[in-house]
């Protein structure tokens, strides 16, 4: 893994910004994998910054993201259709019908899972990955003792995760029990991830990503098997890893081997 740490949120958003920005501008047709939640939220306003300044172009991706509620229409401005409508698609120059979230107000939810993964497979795979972490060590909505072998299917949401997102809901009761997610092989077979953290509320689940066991436990932690990682932190994220001084150190003598 490439362990990036940055002294505040915006600092880490910027790094985050410029690595999807360089994939965008260096492959023809990239294939981008998108996150919601609170934590991607200044990296788009980075792109949408970029995009309005004449410096970058989406007219050539394809985008997939990792998850959706399930019973929430699109047009539901809980859903994650609706917040990335706001948060990116409407905001640049994305084509809509090269957009993709998976259907969570299908009537037939295992068949639109199975869709899912055919569009992503036909889109010729994907380049890069962005990535939240849960407190609890999801990555998508794949919740702790999920298999580490999935692929885009139904989920139940946990209660910590129910409680964490229901601030996005009017209470707690609001917030869907079930959605549906790329699995974690869905998400393994990403040529690069990105993932992001932010706040100290992510630091042990930080922690047990890179440092801790490989284990459905933390389903980020899975992570450690991939051969293409950035991780982005923010100090706060980053306050429990052991080691963090040697990732500095790594950064700061490049000796990252993949740039060369
Ligand atoms: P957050 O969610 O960015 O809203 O903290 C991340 C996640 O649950 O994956």
């Amino acid at each position: 893994m490439e362990i990036l740490i940055r002294d505040t949120p915006e600092a880490s958003a910027q790094v985050a910004a410029d690595v999807v920005s360089k994939i965008i501008r260096e492959r023809a047709n990239l294939v981008l994998g998108l996150a919601t939640g609170g934590t991607p939220l200044r990296m788009y306003q980075e792109l949408i910054r970029m995009h309005q300044a004449g410096k970058l172009s989406f007219q050539n991706c394809t985008t997939f993201n990792l998850d959706e509620y399930v019973g929430l229409p699109p047009e539901d401005e809980r859903s994650y259709n609706h917040y990335m409508r706001s948060n990116l698609f409407d905001r640049v120059d994305l084509d809509p019908a090269q957009t993709h979230l998976p259907d969570g107000d299908a009537p037939d939810l295992r068949e639109a899972c199975r869709d899912y993964e055919q569009k992503i497979k036909d889109a010729g795979g994907i380049d890069l990955q962005v990535l939240g972490i849960g407190a609890n060590g999801h990555i998508g909505f794949n919740e702790p003792t999920g298999s580490l072998a999935s692929r885009t299917w139904v989920k139940i949401l946990s209660e910590q995760t129910i409680r964490d997102n229901s601030v996005y809901f009017d209470n707690p009761e609001e917030v869907p029990r079930h959605v549906v997610t790329m699995g974690i092989s869905t998400i393994m077979e990403a040529r690069h991830c990105l993932l992001l953290a932010s706040g100290a509320k992510k630091a042990n689940a930080v922690r047990r990503m890179i440092e801790g066991a490989v284990s459905a436990s933390c389903p980020a932690s899975i992570l450690q098997m991939h051969p293409r990682v950035t991780v982005v932190l923010d100090e706060e994220a980053a306050y429990l890893l052991a080691v963090k001084e040697h990732y500095k150190w790594i950064e700061r003598n490049k000796l990252d081997w993949q740039r060369y």
